[in-house]
């Protein structure tokens, strides 16, 4: 089975990005043929400053591949290597309704948000569609968030089928990873970047500390029953086995556990965890060529899947001389 997805460089992830999304990307490849990109492209109907882009684009891939992305399994590469995904945008471009677009949820909530909106947030999900059908996959891991995203890939898909009366594209299943992990913020909100509540797993230590000391808790004596409903049992769950979290959680509910202790063992727990990841992490940081060959690699094997399927909707569209 052929899985893609594309990932938005968006700077330093965090524990929520890790066990919702990186791990099980990683755990793929051990089943399928992974494809996995790095959306630079994507990253410009958000972010305009280019050294930025560039910085967080890299470290994208070293965090992927501390992680354990192994790229001689997995495809990865970078997205703007391939520009032909950009071509085919434009022929999805000329099948996808105007109305299509203007029911995706990202543009509604922007122009909700009065957020000015430029015609690459609107197209988004026309460069979205173009990055999965150009390598017929069968399924396309993402959040919640990207479900009508895919959708409309599939619409995208039917309709180019359609119009062109040839089979060129598969119609891709989503694959929703929602039994995956919520991971609650500092706050107790969802772990979001945009709400500030984030432990970043690869920052300094000693930042990684404050973060875990900043979890919000309330002022229940240490002697009380605890909620083990909240962010910080939650967060600290994340890093035990099934038996463990059964056996503390009902300790920390009869009371006596404190809040102090946990985040302790939970800063322990969570730099063990991530400790070779950040070993391996070092390594990359110091070796950028080593990291751009891995990307240029992933990039000519990716070309490799993608040219023909372009080439065949060039073909059913009457572009070029014939096949
Ligand atoms: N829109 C996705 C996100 O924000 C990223 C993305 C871009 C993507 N192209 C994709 C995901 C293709 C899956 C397939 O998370």
């Amino acid at each position: 089975m052929r899985i893609l997805s594309g990932i938005q460089p968006s700077g330093e992830p965090h524990l929520g990005n890790y066990f919702a999304a990186m791990r099980q990307h990683v755990a793929y490849q051990e089943r399928h043929e992974a494809i996995y990109f790095l959306a630079d492209y994507h990253s410009m109907t958000s972010l305009r400053d280019p050294a930025e882009r560039r910085r967080f684009t890299h470290e994208l891939a070293i965090d992927y591949l501390a992680c354990g992305l192994d790229p001689e399994r997995a495809i990865l590469y970078r997205q703007s290597d391939l520009p032909e995904v950009c071509e085919l945008a434009w022929l999805l471009t000329t099948v996808t309704p105007m109305g299509l677009l203007e029911r995706a949820h990202s543009y509604k909530d922007k122009i909700a948000a009065g957020v000015p909106i430029d015609h690459g947030l609107f197209a988004y999900p026309v460069l979205m569609a173009a990055d999965i059908l150009i390598y017929n996959p069968d399924r396309v891991p993402v959040g919640q968030d990207q479900k009508q995203h895919l959708e409309m890939t599939r619409d995208m898909a039917q309709r180019f089928n359609h119009i062109y009366g040839r089979e060129v594209f598969k119609l891709p299943e989503p694959d929703i990873l929602e039994d995956v992990a919520v991971v609650p913020g500092t706050d107790g909100r969802k772990m979001s970047k945009s709400y500030g509540n984030t432990i970043q797993m690869f920052a300094p230590q000693k930042q990684v500390k404050k973060a875990v000391m900043g979890i919000v808790t309330d002022s229940t004596p240490v002697e009380d029953p605890k909620d083990t409903s909240i962010a910080l049992f939650q967060l600290w769950a994340l890093f035990a086995d099934e038996a463990e979290r059964k056996a503390f959680f009902t300790r920390a509910e009869a009371g006596g556990v404190g809040y102090g202790e946990v985040k302790k063992d939970l800063l322990k727990r969570l730099l063990e965890f991530f400790g070779p990841i950040r070993e391996r992490r070092a390594e990359l940081v110091s070796d950028p060529d080593r990291v751009e060959e891995i990307l240029h690699a992933g990039a000519a094997r990716a070309r490799k899947l993608a040219r023909p399927v372009l080439e065949a909707a060039r073909d059913a569209a009457g572009l070029g001389p014939p096949l």
